[in-house]
């Protein structure tokens, strides 16, 4: 059976992944390729559902707890759709997956390393993983994200600078970095350079 290829989007809450999953998504299209673009908190779960809602809730869960959503969402995610997807031939661009749990969930406290370990253990590794890197106050300013009222922006921003060193100390040989910084087509452009280096992209 043919095997699609799986790849995934990282990066702080602004830094211009739904815009470039959409930009790849149709440039893989218009070289015929079947795609399926999916996303986590993955919407097809109880799990990935009551995590959206707890975010629109603005009510934090124990860092322990909110890992056990993440985790399961991603099982339901990964036997639901991204298997299916990659067995069907398809290539399967995704928007977030474990290395936010890595980086999110070890910026509340978590090991890092240890969630890596276990993600990786678990979950199929993807083909390439595109890091788009921007400073978390760009991040902040283009997601027009100013914090809620009970959480001052200095500390919104402290927590993403956290986020922000975890995924800057990552060394994995499926992950790419992408300075996301720039403007939409030259980011594009880079990811596409990104694809062709690892002979994803014809
Ligand atoms: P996301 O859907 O990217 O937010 P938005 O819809 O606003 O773009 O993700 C929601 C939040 O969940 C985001 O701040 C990152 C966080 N998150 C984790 O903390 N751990 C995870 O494993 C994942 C997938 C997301």
């Amino acid at each position: 059976m043919k095997h699609g290829s799986f790849l995934v989007f990282e990066g702080l809450d602004g830094s211009g992944k739904s815009t470039q999953v959409a930009r790849l998504a149709e440039a893989l299209r218009e070289r015929g390729r079947e795609v399926v673009v999916t996303a986590e908190p993955f919407e097809g779960s109880e799990w990935g559902r009551r995590i959206r809602a707890m975010a629109r809730a603005g009510d934090p869960l124990p860092p322990d707890e909110e890992l056990s959503w993440f985790w399961k969402q991603r099982r339901d995610h990964v036997e639901q759709c991204i298997r299916p997807a990659m067995a069907r031939g398809c290539t399967v661009v995704c928007d977030r997956y474990y290395l936010s749990t890595v980086a999110y969930q070890g910026a509340r406290g978590l090991d890092p390393a240890v969630l890596l370990h276990e993600s990786e253990v678990e979950f199929p590794l993807p083909d390439l993983v595109l890091l788009l890197e921007v400073e978390p106050a760009l991040g902040l300013e283009r997601a027009g994200t100013r914090g809620e009222p009970s959480e001052p922006v200095f500390e919104r921003q402290d927590f993403l600078e956290r986020v922000a060193s975890v995924f800057a100390s990552l060394e994995l040989d499926y992950l790419e970095r992408i300075d996301a910084r720039g403007d939409v087509d030259a980011v594009h452009a880079a990811i596409l350079g990104a694809l062709r280096g690892r002979d994803l992209l014809d």
